[in-house]
């Protein structure tokens, strides 16, 4: 199916079940721990060994030498396979470094060994055994220092910079200007499920249950690093413990446990240690970000440019910290611009809303600063500057755009009236009391998605589709779109996911999973109706579903009948216009944070956040309340402890797991309310849905770090805001 012009009316717009709310169907048996994931699969007939990788001790260089013998020897190991030994390096079309293979080093912790033994404790002090001589290279490690040498992007690229009027002359004579620098350190994922993998090979077949956000991807680049054919290979990822862009991209623990599978003789699991997580796989590249606003005394912004430096690997990609500054304001003269240093850290690579997450932790602090400049509510100078066309090329408009709704039901539901707007100057005991609010931005994209549905005899319907559900609750809304489309219960519908054997959906990525995969599913459905329709001889123009019955004029047949002994099913793809050239799709949403600041000590206490989104009809307002909320919890992460600290030396991420890169607990969150704005966008898809989990990040930090500002009378413009940075 094609969707390439508005919708009008179709059966998801019933709403009895699609837009209800329903609890995931999946809870239970993640709840009484009956949902296997990666390193848990057991029976799968045979002896399970287990592995443990080695990680390289230096960032850049070359093996001289690995010395296996002392862990060969070692108690109860089966199969100890080196990089040398597998000879050249590969890598999938999805990665920057090479996964495994061959002499050359690129990043710290960059694999180099598997050790496969009878048992984890066996593995891993084996792998402690391994000796390796390295030849080591200096590299560059400091985006600091890098920055001067940095590099723009393909100039035909979307990457490439942007100027709209003339931005240096209206900036320059502008009445009122801000010019500031902000800075986003590298961060971590952080999910709680390591990655992990569990490998079995019968034969020349391999089966590999794995942690993945992208089946299709992880399959296509698995079997280029295997140097196999995909048919050979088959995935399965039904259940995953979070990814947040981690696992969007095939990692090594997938190829470990099959290379140290087949070495061995014998199915073999392995996870990723955390400590090796942070720097063998990929993060999100710190940022530094230049902002500069110039408004007229009225508050109309009259110019407008951000530039943003990152840095990554050879081949590396940048942050694009800048995109939501293309879009969010008004204003005549514009410029954004991104460079790109070369770093020999880790990959830089997709994490937790890339680009717009710390994007807006700068431009939406800048914000902040010119309302204060401008003496104005924070909220009145977004409001002036609102746009309902894409700024940059005016003939664009948005296909819906309520930001200015959702920051004036915020400001009425959060209280926003009782802020004071003098900085410092509201305390309760020892606590300085602080408001912030900023805007929240997220494009919506459009990714193919296909699905097969079947009617089975006796009337329940399957849904296979290869997305994953990586705790989002992608199992639920895709059972809730068939049982719209056929008029059943949700409890009629089986939905599989996560299996490579399954038609190739979108994937769960970029906050497009849940609108572009029912969307798959939506259009399976349509035609599992026609052949419903053809197979009755009804006139499928007619033909409703509801109740359980299928009818059609004056005619009406039990579902349960109309499957006859073979079922039926159908398959098919959601593929994507031109509506995206013509219209600019993208989701807004308001953030508002109270903080408490000790004023003796300056700890930060978040005590209350509201987050009221416009993103398109909501699926199901509990999944979509806990993404909001759980995205939320990231926003406070971001803004207050979340920073991997680099050893600018020795090229690592020195603090490398749950201690010492803090995300928030339960104690750090406080009272958070989420707020839906009534939406249905007929541009976006026929499920009219669009994109809400990550969009529940986006400006989160920034109000965090203006409420602290509010509390505080300080600004701080490089996060994370540590209780030093105000005193
Ligand atoms: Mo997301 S960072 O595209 O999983």
């Amino acid at each position: 199916m094609k969707f390439d012009k508005p919708e009008t009316t179709n059966a998801i717009d019933n709403l009895t079940v699609v837009g209800q709310p329903h609890r995931r169907i999946d809870g239970p048996l993640k709840v009484s721990g009956r949902a296997p994931y990666a390193y848990e699969h057991g029976d799968i007939g045979g002896d399970v060994a287990y592995g443990f990788p080695v990680g390289s001790g230096i960032a850049k260089g070359r093996i001289l030498s690995i010395d296996t013998d002392a862990a060969r020897a070692a108690p109860g190991v089966l199969a100890v396979v080196t990089s040398i030994d597998f000879g050249e390096a590969r890598k999938g079309k999805n990665n920057t470094a090479h996964l495994f293979g061959g002499d050359k080093i690129e990043h710290y912790h960059q694999a180099i060994a598997v050790v496969v033994a009878e048992s984890f404790e066996q593995a891993r002090s084996a792998a402690a055994l391994i000796h390796v001589e390295y030849q080591e290279e200096t590299g560059s490690f400091d985006l600091e220092a890098a920055k001067g040498s940095a590099s723009p992007p393909d100039p035909d690229s979307e990457n490439a910079d942007t100027a709209v009027g003339n931005f240096d002359d209206a900036f320059n004579s502008a009445a009122v200007t801000l010019d500031a620098t902000y800075e986003t350190p590298d961060q971590s994922h952080a999910m709680m499920e390591p990655h992990a993998s569990l490998a079995k090979w019968d034969g020349d077949q391999l089966t590999v249950w794995t942690s993945s956000q992208m089946i299709d991807w992880w399959h296509t680049d698995l079997a280029m690093v295997l140097n196999m054919d995909k048919e050979k290979i088959r995935l399965k990822s039904p259940y995953i413990g979070g990814g947040f862009g981690g696992k969007l991209f095939l990692r090594v623990d997938a190829v470990l446990a099959a290379v140290g599978a087949k070495a061995a003789g014998r199915a073999v699991k392995l996870a990723l240690p955390r400590p090796m997580m942070m720097n063998n796989t990929t993060h999100r590249p710190a940022t530094i970000q230049r902002i500069r606003i110039g408004a007229d005394e009225d508050g109309k912004i009259t110019a407008i440019g951000h530039e943003s430096w990152s840095g990554n690997l050879p081949e590396g990609d940048l942050e694009t910290a800048v995109m939501q500054t293309r879009l969010l304001y008004a204003g005549e003269n514009r410029m954004t611009a991104m460079r790109l240093a070369r770093l020999d850290l880790a990959e830089g690579n997709a994490m937790r809303a890339p680009g717009e997450a710390p994007g807006l932790m700068a431009l939406e602090i800048a914000m902040d600063e010119m309302a204060e400049k401008l003496g104005m509510d924070p909220i009145d100078f977004r409001v002036a500057n609102d746009t309902q066309v894409d700024p940059e090329n005016p003939e664009r408009p948005f296909t819906q755009r309520d930001l200015i709704g959702c920051l004036k039901l915020g400001a009425e539901r959060f209280g926003w009236q009782a802020r004071s707007p003098q900085p410092a100057s509201r305390r309760e005991g020892r606590f300085l009391i602080g408001h912030g609010v900023a805007a929240a931005f997220r494009n919506n994209l459009l990714v193919p998605s296909a699905a097969r549905v079947r009617l089975e005899a006796g009337g329940r319907v399957v849904v296979e589709t290869d997305m994953t559900d990586i705790g989002t609750g992608s199992y639920t809304i895709i059972a809730q779109t068939a049982a719209e489309m056929f008029g059943i219960p949700i409890e009629a519908v089986d939905v599989r996911l996560g299996d490579s054997q399954f038609p190739v959906s979108a994937g769960s990525g970029g906050q497009f999973g849940a609108n572009c995969s029912t969307s798959g599913v939506y259009a399976a459905c349509v035609k599992l109706r026609e052949e419903i329709a053809k197979t009755l001889g009804f006139n499928s123009n007619d033909i409703t579903f509801a109740g359980g019955f299928v009818r059609s004029g004056d005619r009406s047949i039990p579902l349960a009948e109309a499957a006859g002994e073979e079922g039926l099913v159908a398959e098919d793809v959601i593929e994507w216009g031109d509506l995206h050239k013509t219209h600019q799709q993208s989701t807004f949403g308001a953030h508002f944070v109270e903080v408490a600041v000790d004023a003796f000590t300056g700890e930060i206490r978040v005590r209350r956040m509201l987050a009221v989104c416009a993103a398109g009809r909501i699926l199901n307002p509990i999944t979509a309340r806990s993404q909001v909320i759980g995205a939320m919890t990231m926003g406070v992460g971001l803004a207050l402890s979340e920073e991997l600290a680099v050893d600018t030396k020795r090229g690592f991420f020195v603090n490398h797991d749950l201690a010492g890169y803090e995300v928030p607990v339960h104690a750090d969150i406080p009272h958070q309310d989420v707020i839906f704005l009534n939406e249905a966008d007929p541009m976006s898809s026929p499920m009219k849905a669009k994109g809400v989990g990550e969009l529940g990040l986006c400006g989160v930090s920034a109000a965090v770090a203006n409420a602290i500002y509010n509390a505080t009378g300080v600004r701080v413009r490089d996060y994370p805001i540590t209780l030093d940075k105000l005193i």
